[in-house]
């Protein structure tokens, strides 16, 4: 930030910067607990909800889908993912995740959602559950090297 501001406009901008951060943050939560509640998951038991912040403002969630062919389960938040593109077409670009479970406990997102994220949003900002409680970390961070087709 330039030094050159009066210290006030700093200040406030370093507030609003972490108000704004804050209030993403619970918003997308909210959006991924509700979504939680559709989740399709009798085998694992284990409920996920998530939801995405786009450039234009917009959330979408979802919520894990299983299958009795285990293999086809899709995670909460490709689900929310996918059904943005759907309903907006590729161009999406994420700001942020968000990804809650319902037992509280540590659950950073997969390999494969890490690499669905990073194809939508390489720049994206993901919250989640880490082992030593509410954790934050950019795509990049989660997933370093990500693949890109040139
Ligand atoms: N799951 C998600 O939906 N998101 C994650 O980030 C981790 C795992 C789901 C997949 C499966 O339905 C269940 O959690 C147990 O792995």
């Amino acid at each position: 930030m330039a030094l050159d501001f009066p210290l006030d406009l700093r200040i406030f901008i370093v507030m609003r910067k972490k108000a704004l951060t804050t209030g993403i943050s619970a918003r997308l939560m909210r959006s991924a607990k509700n979504a939680m509640k559709n989740a399709h998951a009798p085998y694992s038991k284990f409920r996920v909800g998530a939801a995405i912040l786009l450039t234009d403002g917009k959330i979408f969630s979802g919520c894990n889908v299983e299958n009795a062919s285990y293999g086809m389960t899709n995670c909460a938040e490709r689900t929310a993912i996918f059904s943005a593109v759907a309903q907006l077409g590729p161009k999406i670009e994420i700001l942020a995740v968000s990804v809650v479970n319902e037992q509280g406990v540590p659950c950073a997102p997969c390999g494969a959602c890490r690499q669905v994220i990073y194809e939508f949003g390489p720049a994206a900002t993901i919250f989640f559950q880490g082992a030593d409680g509410p954790r934050q970390a950019r795509i990049t961070e989660l997933l370093p090297e990500g693949f890109r087709l040139q």
